[in-house]
């Protein structure tokens, strides 16, 4: 199967615009029954370890809710931003990666020079109509030359991709269900967020709302 990366209307929709070295946009990667599958893995890691709203540092919640499966999970309250090693109520560890979800890793990073990718964390978001994420940079994990890889389900969403400082430009175009996000050095670390949800557009028929699987090398 070629790869997505590869061919040339990945942003169709910014067509004057060109992505940054290191960012990959596999548009279209997973057909509709392995976005059904990987979705079914959500819910059965929901089951287990519920989504939940964190707590910034400073005040408020995120609009988007939590929850985690691997060695690890990210999570933030007025303690700050990190990675735990188990639920924060303290009910156990988060549920393991599933195969399904190592799988959908390995077809996106196949052919890229992260092949070899390892995630041993993977924070998901769950977005409802109105969720957003702001303009940050992933800077927890421990070793910066690992990519982040991310799998797009449900409702589609306009993805913001900056640069390395906050007030530089950002740049939005719309992701899909079942479309993967490869962000590798050297933009790694460029500030990326989530402008806005394009409710009722998920071709899923159980998920109302977007999912965004984020794979980490945290520790
Ligand atoms: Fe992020």
């Amino acid at each position: 199967m070629p790869n997505p990366a590869q061919q040339p209307d990945l942003f169709a929709n910014t067509p004057a615009w060109t992505p940054p070295a290191g960012l990959l946009h596999l548009s279209g990667l997973f057909e509709c029954p392995e976005q059904a599958e990987l979705a079914v893995a959500v819910a059965e890691i929901a089951r287990r370890a519920p989504f939940r709203h964190p707590r910034m540092r400073g005040k408020g919640v995120f609009s988007a809710a939590i929850t985690n499966c691997g060695d690890v999970g990210w999570w933030s309250d007025e303690k700050g931003y990190r990675y735990l090693p188990g639920q924060p109520d303290g009910s156990g560890p988060w549920p393991a990666i599933p195969d399904a979800f190592r799988r959908a890793v390995g077809r996106a990073v196949a052919g890229t020079r992260w092949e070899g990718f390892a995630p041993d964390a993977c924070l998901i978001n769950f977005y409802g109509p109105d969720a957003k994420m702001g303009l940050h940079q992933d800077k927890d994990e421990a070793d910066f030359t690992q990519p982040i890889v991310t799998v797009c389900l449900g409702d589609a969403a306009d993805w913001m991709i900056g640069g390395p400082a906050r007030a530089d430009k950002a740049t939005a175009f719309r992701v899909n269900s079942g479309d993967a996000l490869v962000m590798g050095p050297p933009a790694r670390m460029l500030f990326h967020g989530v402008r806005r949800v394009h409710a009722g557009t998920s071709p899923i028929a159980d998920l109302a709302g977007r999912y965004s699987l984020t794979f980490r090398k945290a520790l």
